[in-house]
């Protein structure tokens, strides 16, 4: 059900976007059958009215990830999305979050101390992307051994969102991950620590805890949404701030500026471009029927530029003041992550800002998007600065 907006510019499908909020707001693509929404009301109405827009979309997927997030709470709707949301905040609290910066510096200099004398580096590969990685796999209580082991799984689930298609290396995957978190599960089930997964089973609502499929379906949510998102916000923001002539001198002289900037990055390059939804009773949009049962595409990167909400949405600005982007959604299903998001990414750049000095792109340098049309994100971003 994918509508690929520009195949040859996938880097920049914000003229595509702007080119369907003008002409076709709501758009029905006939081939797919499913509806894709672009102006910034529409996107927010369809984020939050969860009675009319549905997440069950796992639950018809014959697909074994379909399964897997079927029971996980993304793909879940009130009232058991309440109910799981609530089991899970329990392990997941501000304050157990805030707890991890000591630990995340100490990271984050450290992969940095591997590259700051060498002046060239791809910060995906030394830095974006081992970060996240590393901080959930801790969370979570994961052994430093097995977290390669990670970056092939979410990858692998990432191309399959994106695809809808199955290959056998799917299933071997999905078997192999469901199999190490079982594991993984039982293992803490007899000898619990003070890891997310130890938390996540000893949480519990009303006498009543998550079972299994549950426990499966959140870790693997876990793994893509803390890995491949920060990833991508990290990365993103090095290549506006290096894109922006004056952006890292200006953070520089005013560091307290970074938390907004890192919001203006979470609007002008949202890392997550679109999310599904199914549309529980007939309903209108638009002005277009739509009817019970039909698939939607909410397309986030595109209401994050829509210029009904903001004033010169295709200018990064980091002196915008407060933006109400829908870059962690909104409602019920809000980016459970968007603390530890934006505390990894304010570190991680804090670190790199500091450290890096006279930071560019290197020369030369093509850039190219990760190959997804939901997620927003670099393969790589060669970057040079003046070695220590
Ligand atoms: C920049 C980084 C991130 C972005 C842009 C992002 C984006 C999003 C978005 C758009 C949603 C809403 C989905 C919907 O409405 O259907 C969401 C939900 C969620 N995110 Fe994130 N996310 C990020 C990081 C993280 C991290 C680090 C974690 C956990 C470690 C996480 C865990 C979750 C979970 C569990 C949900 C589901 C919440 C629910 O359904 O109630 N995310 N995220």
């Amino acid at each position: 059900m994918d509508f690929v907006p520009d195949n040859d510019h996938p880097l920049d499908p914000f003229p595509h976007y702007r080119r369907m909020r003008e002409s076709a707001p709501v758009f029905h693509d006939e081939q797919s059958g499913s509806w894709h929404v672009f102006r910034y009301d529409d996107v927010q109405r369809v984020l939050t009215e969860h009675a009319v827009f549905s997440s069950r979309m796992g639950g018809d997927d014959p697909s074994e990830t379909g399964q897997l997030f079927a029971a996980s709470l993304i793909s879940t709707d009130p009232p058991r999305h309440r109910q799981l949301r609530s089991l899970v905040t329990q392990a997941f609290t501000p304050r157990s979050v805030d707890a991890l910066a000591p630990r995340i510096s100490t990271l984050a200099a450290e992969l940095l101390d591997g590259i700051a004398s060498t002046g060239t580096a791809d910060l995906i590969e030394e830095l974006a992307y081992p970060l996240p990685v590393i901080v959930i796999a801790e969370l979570m209580g994961i052994p430093a051994e097995d977290r390669n082991r990670f970056k092939q799984w979410s990858d692998v689930i990432v191309s399959q969102t994106r695809t809808g298609t199955e290959n056998v290396d799917h299933h071997a995957t999905n078997r192999e991950m469901t199999e190490y978190f079982l594991a993984m599960i039982e293992q803490r089930r007899s000898r619990p620590g003070s890891d997310l997964i130890s938390n996540l089973l000893a949480a519990e609502i009303d006498g009543q805890k998550l079972s299994v499929a549950e426990l499966l379906g959140f870790c693997s949510l876990l793994l893509v949404a803390g890995n491949e998102t920060t990833t991508n916000l990290i990365g993103n923001a090095v290549l506006c701030f290096t894109e922006a002539p004056g952006t890292i001198e200006r953070l520089l002289a005013e560091p307290s500026l970074l938390p907004q900037a890192i919001e203006e990055v979470l609007r002008y390059r949202s890392p997550v471009q679109s999310m599904y939804r199914v549309t529980a009773t007939d309903t209108t949009l638009g002005g277009l029927p739509i009817p019970a049962g039909a698939p939607l595409v909410a397309w986030i990167g595109s209401a994050n530029r829509d210029e009904r909400q903001f004033q010169r949405p295709e200018r990064f600005d980091i002196h915008r003041g407060p933006i109400r982007h829908l870059a962690f959604g909104q409602g019920i299903h809000f980016c459970l992550g968007a603390p530890l998001a934006r505390l990894e990414a304010r570190i991680a750049l804090t670190a790199v800002l500091s450290r890096l000095s006279g930071l560019s792109l290197a020369a030369g340098t093509h850039l190219e998007r990760m190959e997804s049309t939901i997620i927003y994100g670099l393969k790589e971003l060669p970057v040079r600065w003046q070695a220590a």
